[in-house]
């Protein structure tokens, strides 16, 4: 049975202003890890609550099927399998934490999301891009981005940075510099399909900078 004080929290849960969901999507080594924990700092001091995410991963069964992706023991995956396995792990995400946190009001940032597999799978592993575009349709529903940062670097420059950062590599970093490039084609021509959803971001710069021009472009979209 509801009480009285149930039904009050529910009326104003229904009253919540949905959160806004922004992806940050990009290259290994563009920068995106970097500028979310920027970003969500700046949104929390306009008061927001923010929830960070990565893909995959963000949920306990996610984070299982990450470990999976990610191990150099597996190296002998098939890219279908593949393929899978980050639409899997991606509708977990979306019915177990996205969806709920947008409806109370939270402003979800998530570390890639199905651009990713147009990107990766589609572009650069070249599976079919219609075959690709229903799966990310049953992964992620009607739950699309509302804004989609794409951090564009060359190739080299990225995996500079990468080798600076990084003493091991996991399954997925140990891919070819053409494997690269067709992934970060794949992002132009999904920025250009959807420039709505899409801004592009000059990953060349340096931190701060790129910290105030995605403050705004939110600034522009939300006013906040
Ligand atoms: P991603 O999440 O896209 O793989 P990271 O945010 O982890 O990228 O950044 C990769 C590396 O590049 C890190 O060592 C980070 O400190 C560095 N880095 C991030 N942004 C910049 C930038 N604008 N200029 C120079 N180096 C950067
Ligand atoms: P991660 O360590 O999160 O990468 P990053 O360098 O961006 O911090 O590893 C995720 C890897 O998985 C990365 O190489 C991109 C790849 N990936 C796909 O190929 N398809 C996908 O759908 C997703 C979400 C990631």
């Amino acid at each position: 049975m509801y009480n009285e004080d149930h039904i009050q929290e529910s009326v104003r849960n229904d009253m919540k202003t949905r959160g806004s969901f922004i992806t940050f999507e990009g290259i290994d080594g563009s920068g995106k890890s970097t500028q979310l924990s920027g970003i969500a700092n700046y949104l929390e001091k306009q008061g927001k609550e923010v929830l960070k995410l990565r893909e995959p991963g963000g949920t306990s069964i996610g984070e299982q099927i990450r470990a999976i992706l990610l191990s150099r023991g597996n190296m002998a995956m098939s890219i279908e399998t593949e393929l899978m396995l980050f639409a899997a792990a991606r509708a977990q995400l979306v019915r177990e934490v996205i969806e709920p946190a947008l409806a109370n009001g939270v402003w979800v940032l998530c570390d890639r999301f199905m651009d990713s597999t147009t990107a990766y799978q589609g572009y650069g592993r070249q599976i079919d891009l219609q075959l690709i575009g229903r799966l990310n349709a049953i992964a992620v529903g009607r739950c699309k981005p509302d804004l989609t940062l794409l951090f564009d670097l060359s190739v080299e420059a990225a995996s500079t940075r990468l080798a600076a950062r990084s003493d091991k590599s996991d399954r997925l970093d140990l891919e070819s510099k053409a494997f690269a490039e067709r992934t970060r084609n794949g992002y132009h021509e999904l920025a250009k399909a959807e420039p709505n959803r899409f801004r592009v971001i000059d990953a060349e710069r340096s931190v701060e900078d790129i910290e105030q021009q995605i403050e705004n472009i939110l600034r522009e979209g939300t006013g906040i």
